[in-house]
């Protein structure tokens, strides 16, 4: 039986159009999804938009419209974006749903059933725009450490027992050392525990866009409590109760952004033990985007739309830019010219003139066909030996969330590959060596082919593009390389970009 995994994107906010952040998050998530099911595994890939809290209540008063049929708009331009990203999940799910609101409320009920949560009463300075109360002490020039704009309230709220988790947290994360990724984002999370934990306030009573609190509905579910219950949701709880036994739950991955690394790996597990089901296998948590510099804002009229890349210059292009840019866990900077320099560098002149020049050459001087060699020259052999590791090191570094790194040593092979072609020159041979050349021709051919399903993960529509050229389904690709190759219609992979046209290229959001 396939070994089972379950990876989650965070559910998006609704308050304002998906950019290449969000992209991102989504992105990374599909690749390792498409990785984990090309080695085999049985994945389960889920994403969604998070769409209850006072600022979305907010945000649909100053529309005029109500909080529902805002959070629709909102929650369909995610939807929407994810066939345009190529995203392959396999749910997709809202707070606002039935299946949802009939999760959390089970869930508070275990968790009041098992004495971990109680009446109390909130005073402190609330940041609105980030859901979180802080102390005094924790202002910053009067404002939340967050940066969002805070008034000072009291209500009456339900807390949940928070602190009686601190032992018990830590000696999860001693056990299980790999369940915070990267290893710096655990140990900030061990220190803050370390200071000592304070029971969090879980209701809120000041709004009533949220999930009622079961049998007090004057209350609605604190944001977070709701948004981070969506993973059991989609895993099928309550229904499945027993997730402890469940093989995606307990291979569960949570990619978050570094920001919600807090929620994610303390308050997230916590919760869970207290009703008594496992946390998820690993929290792995990404950097953030700056867009030409500063950080992305309307204002700033800086915020890149990931639609208008993807029909600019196709969805393969932009995943790879953003996995190829970011080392993985760190900031980085998302520019346009700087896009379309690495497309041109690597994409056109390396792959896509390996690609296309392999195959237009056959097309062209060896009637659409190649056969498989009788026998191999050590030039032959090692080349194929050289691509073999360099996929081999590619794989171990995705399988560390090394997305970065894994792209480099395939673009190691496409160097290799237009060096082997370089030093074999069929162009030569074809006056004085046919069968030399065609030999050379297969033998480039099927490392491309190596390589191309090496990509998959990360660009998937030239991959398909470039198998139904050289004559393989799409369902029988990882499949060992037939002796005997056709060449069919075959299509340009990766069009050089005009640097030169680079004002003509609009890829801001409007609004
Ligand atoms: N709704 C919460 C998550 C709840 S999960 C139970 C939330 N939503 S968010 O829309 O603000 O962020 C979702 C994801 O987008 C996060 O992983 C966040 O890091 C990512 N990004 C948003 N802007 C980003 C950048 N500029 N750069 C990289 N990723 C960023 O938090």
């Amino acid at each position: 039986m396939k070994q089972k995994i379950f990876i989650t994107t965070p559910i998006y906010y609704v308050n304002a159009k998906p950019h290449i952040g969000h992209a991102y998050t989504t992105v990374v998530c599909d690749v390792y999804a498409r990785f984990c099911r090309m080695m085999g595994y049985d994945v389960k890939f889920s994403t969604g938009t998070d769409e209850h809290g006072k600022k979305i209540e907010q945000s649909a008063i100053k529309l005029n419209e109500t909080p529902k049929e805002f959070t629709n708009n909102i929650s369909k331009l995610f939807r929407d974006l994810l066939p345009v990203l190529n995203i392959s999940n396999d749910d997709f799910i809202r707070t606002t749903e039935e299946r949802h609101i009939n999760t959390v409320q089970h869930f508070w009920n275990k968790l009041y059933d098992n004495g971990y949560i109680y009446l109390g009463e909130y005073k402190g300075w609330y940041d609105i725009r980030n859901e979180a109360y802080f102390d005094e002490s924790e202002l910053v020039d009067g404002k939340s450490p967050l940066g969002g704009e805070v008034t000072y309230m009291i209500e009456p709220c339900y807390f949940f027992k928070l602190s009686a988790f601190e032992d018990k947290l830590l000696k999860f994360y001693e056990e299980n050392p790999e369940f915070i990724f990267p290893i710096s984002r655990r140990n900030e999370i061990i220190s803050f525990i370390k200071q000592g934990l304070k029971d969090l306030s879980i209701s809120r009573t000041t709004f009533s866009w949220g999930i009622p609190v079961p049998n007090d509905p004057k209350h609605v579910v604190y944001v977070w409590l709701d948004a981070l219950t969506n993973y059991l949701t989609v895993n099928g709880y309550p229904e499945n109760e027993d997730q402890n036994n469940d093989n995606y739950w307990q291979n569960s991955i949570h990619f978050v952004g570094k920001e919600i690394v807090r929620f994610h790996a303390l308050y997230w597990p916590a919760f869970l033990m207290a009703v008594g089901i496992n946390p998820p296998k690993q929290i792995v948590s990404h950097g953030w985007w700056l867009s030409e510099g500063e950080k992305m804002s309307k204002s700033l009229g800086n915020v890149q739309d990931p639609v208008k890349y993807c029909k600019l210059f196709g969805s393969d292009a932009l995943r790879y830019y953003l996995l190829r840019e970011l080392p993985f866990g760190a900031d980085g900077n998302f520019s346009l010219n700087n896009f379309i320099n690495r497309y041109n560098s690597v994409l056109a002149n390396s792959y896509g003139n390996l690609c296309n020049r392999v195959i237009s050459f056959i097309s062209k001087y060896a009637n659409n066909t190649v056969h498989k060699p009788f026998t191999f020259t050590d030039d032959d052999i090692n080349f194929s030996n050289q691509i073999k590791s360099c996929i081999e090191e590619a794989f171990d570094n995705i399988k560390n969330y090394s997305f970065h790194k894994y792209l480099e040593k395939l673009e190691n092979a496409f160097t290799l590959s237009n060096q082997y072609l370089d030093n074999q020159k069929p162009w030569l041979l074809r006056n004085s060596d046919v069968k030399r050349m065609e030999d050379v021709l297969y033998v480039t051919l099927e490392q491309i082919y190596n390589i191309t399903n090496a990509l998959y993960p990360v660009m998937p529509m030239s991959s398909e593009k470039l198998l139904k050229s050289i004559g393989i389904d799409i369902n029988n690709m990882h499949s060992e390389f037939p002796s005997i190759i056709q060449i069919v219609n075959p299509e340009v992979l990766f069009p050089r970009i005009d640097i030169n046209n680079i004002e003509k290229f609009d890829v801001y959001a409007n609004n």
